[in-house]
């Protein structure tokens, strides 16, 4: 039995597919929509443990090879990247039929012109987040939002934030590896880009999947 054959442009040309690849990457960022709005991002602890939570993704520069995604600078994954700055994001699309796996180093930044801008462009009601009074993940006695009583429930006002700023923080990754995998019924494909600083460019390759 033959199987269905209609493959995309990109299934058997390497360079396609990492145009692909950052095609799907770069629509996170506006598409709501897209799953690549919500990677999975990944940091390490002092024992070596992989921590992976959710993220929103706020920006993707393909010419930088940066992600930018926001979170607080007193969180865990804050902590953990201080000590290591080792990191993975995952995405999978499955309308594309595609995993993107990236792995490279990130660092937060509180302050500066982008974290300024990241935070001075969000709005009111995602930087509500920041207000926590305790840093995230601090144990509660009793089921709590964190947040001050008198903004539960409300959107805070720019006055009402200003306070807030020096728990917002950029997290940017710097990617070093891309890894592709398309799924067809007719075969799987595979591919790896590693990022060569000394010729800076990507080198890629095709793997077995
Ligand atoms: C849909 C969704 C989107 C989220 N977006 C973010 C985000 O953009 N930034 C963030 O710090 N946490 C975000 N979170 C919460 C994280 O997944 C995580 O629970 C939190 O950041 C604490 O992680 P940590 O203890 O490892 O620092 C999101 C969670 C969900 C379910």
């Amino acid at each position: 039995m033959n199987l269905p054959n209609s493959l995309p442009d990109y299934y058997d040309d390497l360079a396609l597919s990492f145009e692909e690849a950052w095609s799907l990457i770069v629509a996170g960022v506006t598409n709501r929509n897209s799953p690549s709005h919500m990677p999975a991002v990944g940091t390490v602890d002092a024992l070596g443990v992989p921590h992976m939570r959710i993220m929103i993704l706020r920006d993707a520069s393909r010419d930088n090879r940066t992600l930018r995604f926001h979170t607080d600078s007193r969180s865990i994954k804050a902590e953990q990247l201080s000590q290591n700055p080792a990191t993975s994001v995952l995405i999978y699309d499955t309308a594309a039929k595609v995993q993107i796996r990236m792995s490279g180093k990130a660092h937060v930044e509180t302050t500066g012109d982008m974290a300024d801008t990241a935070w001075s462009t969000s709005t009111p009601f995602a930087r509500r987040c920041y207000m926590a009074v305790a840093a995230p993940g601090t144990p509660s006695v009793k089921p709590s939002s964190g947040l001050p009583d008198w903004i539960e429930g409300k959107q805070p006002d720019e006055e009402q934030l200003v306070n807030y700023r020096a728990n917002f923080a950029a997290l940017m990754v710097e990617i070093e590896t891309i890894e592709w995998l398309y799924l067809a019924n007719v075969g799987h494909r595979r591919a790896h880009w590693q990022w060569d600083p000394a010729q800076n460019q990507w080198a890629g390759r095709w793997l077995i999947p």
